[in-house]
């Protein structure tokens, strides 16, 4: 695996499997994703989209399999609120904002049986403003105890929201998880941004948001030159922009194609064209 540093120092895998949607079968999915070569995963204490405990049993079994903690970056999430199961709410509903964040982040240690997490994102921000820098300072104080060795946000399209929480906060965003679609213009600006930073943007939805890029002939033809899917074609083009995609694919194929997106290199020209298929 490669990795790219953040402005915490933390080692980011140059791809990483996610674990939305995958229910009763994560344990095994995650398990098969390290076995074929992903260093990180990424998660979230929200029961609705995510099976955090079935991570951390899969964690469990890597272990036993020599795979150590700390060759592994696991990302977690805090779900506001907003976006929770309103009867499986993995912490008080009722309690203030911070001890939400304190109460969630337990559930994720004692979920992950870890008692650290490489990386813990805000899902999506909070309006209005102080309840953002509320929730970000009570990630802050994990930060600090050593709970997390960086923070990030997703969900995260204005750029103003973004640069307002950069500017009002002591520990800034080391990533930020965005869909990669063409309803944000492809957070053009926010990434140059993100870049002019040093913030860490991890794409989502990259293959299932874009299949007319996928199907673009020009994408076609570069495939076929590599010898590669168009996957991995568009895979390899976000990770020579300096984008970490995610993937959460159940097909062992696939994780092997995704990891292989990592090697394969493109010329100037064929980024050029496809760099065109977004604008
Ligand atoms: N922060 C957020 O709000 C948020 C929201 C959504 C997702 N996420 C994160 O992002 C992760 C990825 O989610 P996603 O929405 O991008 O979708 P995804 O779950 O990765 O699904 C992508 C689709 O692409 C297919 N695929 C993957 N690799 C392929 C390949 N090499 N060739 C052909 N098809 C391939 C998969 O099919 P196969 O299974 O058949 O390979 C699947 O149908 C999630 O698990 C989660 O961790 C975060």
């Amino acid at each position: 695996m490669q990795y790219i540093i953040s402005s915490a120092g933390v080692k980011v895998p140059k791809i990483i499997y996610g674990t939305a949607w995958k229910k009763e079968r994560t344990t095994e999915l995650v398990v098969k994703a390290v076995q074929a070569g992903f260093r990180g995963i990424d998660t979230a204490c929200q029961p609705k989209h995510y099976s955090e405990a079935g991570v951390g049993k899969a964690l469990r079994i890597l272990k036993t399999q020599g795979y150590k903690r700390e060759n592994l970056y696991i990302q977690t999430k805090f779900t506001p609120l907003s976006g929770q199961d309103k009867n499986n709410v993995p912490y008080d509903k009722d309690a203030s904002l911070s001890t939400q964040v304190a109460e969630s982040f337990e559930v994720s240690k004692r979920n992950l049986q870890t008692y650290y997490v490489d990386s813990l994102v805000l899902h999506s921000p909070l309006f209005p403003h102080a309840d953002l820098v509320k929730v970000w300072r009570a990630m802050e104080f994990i930060q600090k105890a050593g709970g997390a060795l960086q923070l990030g946000i997703s969900n995260c399209y204005d750029l103003e929201v973004l640069k307002r929480l950069y500017e009002d906060v002591e520990i800034k965003p080391s990533v930020v998880q965005n869909r990669f679609y063409k309803d944000s213009d492809y957070d053009v600006e926010l990434r140059e941004w993100c870049n002019a930073h040093n913030i860490i943007y991890q794409s989502f939805w990259s293959l299932t948001a874009n299949p007319n890029i996928l199907e673009d002939e020009s994408l076609i033809s570069i495939a076929k030159k590599h010898n590669k899917t168009q996957a991995q074609i568009f895979f390899a083009f976000l990770i020579h922009m300096g984008i970490v995609p995610l993937t959460g694919t159940t097909s062992e194929l696939h994780m092997k194609e995704d990891l292989n997106a990592v090697d394969t290199l493109l010329e100037d020209i064929e980024i050029a064209n496809i760099s065109k298929l977004l604008y």
